[in-house]
């Protein structure tokens, strides 16, 4: 793997533990100090920081300042470490393990880990109102209602909806189960926040309408590439290196790629992704090297 795209990798993560770190500052000793525990918990110590950095060079390419880049980032973190921890929940995926620990509500409690959920996910838009994140608050406004929509009804909630309906746990509507439905279905849950981590940078940067349009081609060929690659990785992963469970999406009845094409046609959709999302790059000059490298960290990725 390109070494520089791991270095950035690493200090964008690094860089945004610390920020959250101190945005989430533990309170004292109420009762609510248990909330703020079980959100630091479910957001600090783990994963990679893949949709943060994503924001800072996507904004990067429009040379804004890295600290705005960074609570955009943290703000869109805490909406994916709440989908995370409310994916986990017995009543949805039924996880006890997630970024190689107790998932929240194994090591805290259901109650907790859903108002932990709650509390990320509000904390999300406390972030983007801030002027940190920029001064102008029409850019704070676009950047909230972006994030509004990918996490909402039409994207990641709506998604996830529709996961769990493919399930067939409820007896309305038609569970998705042609290729066009589940690469749909695939879009909401995960691809709209991904996409959207490549919007924020344009949005930060106010890119021009063509360049925009570039970074939602190549947001969404990631975001699609970023679940066949999850599910890929449910088949034929180390659950020690991903750190989350391994082997559950078939026996749960899942709607994947991998579960309707096989593994080499789906490892065959996803490279095809990886180029698309190389190609939707073009516009931009010197060819944003960084993110080629993420379209193809996302292909390869073990954890
Ligand atoms: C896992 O996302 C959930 C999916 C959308 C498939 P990541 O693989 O980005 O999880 P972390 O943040 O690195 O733990
Ligand atoms: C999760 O998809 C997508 C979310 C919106 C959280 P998965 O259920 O496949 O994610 P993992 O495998 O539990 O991380
Ligand atoms: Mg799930
Ligand atoms: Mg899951
Ligand atoms: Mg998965």
């Amino acid at each position: 793997m390109d070494t520089l795209f791991l270095s950035r990798l690493n200090s964008a993560a690094t860089d945004l533990e610390r920020l959250l770190d101190e945005l989430l500052k533990p309170s004292g000793g109420h009762g609510e100090g248990r909330l703020i525990e079980a959100m630091r918990y479910a957001s600090l110590g783990g994963g990679k920081r893949l949709r943060p950095f994503l924001v800072i060079e996507t904004a990067a390419l429009f040379s804004v300042d890295r600290s705005r880049a960074l609570m955009a980032g943290a703000a869109l973190e805490c909406v994916h470490c709440y989908s995370l921890v409310h994916d986990d929940l017995p009543a949805m995926d039924n996880d006890t393990l997630r970024r190689g620990r107790p998932t929240v509500h194994t090591a805290f409690d259901e109650a907790t880990a859903i108002l932990a959920g709650d509390g990320l996910l509000t904390f999300a838009f406390d972030i983007l109102s801030r002027t940190g994140t920029h001064p102008d608050p029409a850019i704070r406004i676009e950047l909230i209602s972006g994030l509004a929509r990918a996490a909402g009804v039409d994207g990641m909630a709506g998604g996830q909806m529709l996961d769990l309906a493919a399930e067939g746990r409820f007896i309305e509507g038609t569970p998705a189960s042609t290729e066009a439905e589940i690469a749909r279905l695939q879009s909401m849950k995960t691809g709209a926040l991904l996409r959207y981590a490549c919007l924020a940078g344009g949005m930060l940067g106010q890119a021009a309408p063509d360049q925009r349009k570039a970074l939602g081609r190549y947001g969404s060929a990631l975001g699609q590439a970023f679940q066949i690659a999850d599910d890929l990785l449910d088949v034929e992963g180390s659950a020690a290196l991903l750190g989350k469970s391994t082997d559950k999406d078939a026996a749960a009845g899942k709607a994947t790629l991998v579960g309707l094409l096989g593994v080499s046609k789906a490892r065959e959709r996803l490279n095809a992704l990886v180029r698309q999302a190389e190609a939707a790059l073009e516009p931009f000059e010197r060819g944003a090297p960084m993110l080629i490298a993420a379209a193809h960290f996302i292909a390869e990725r073990r954890n």
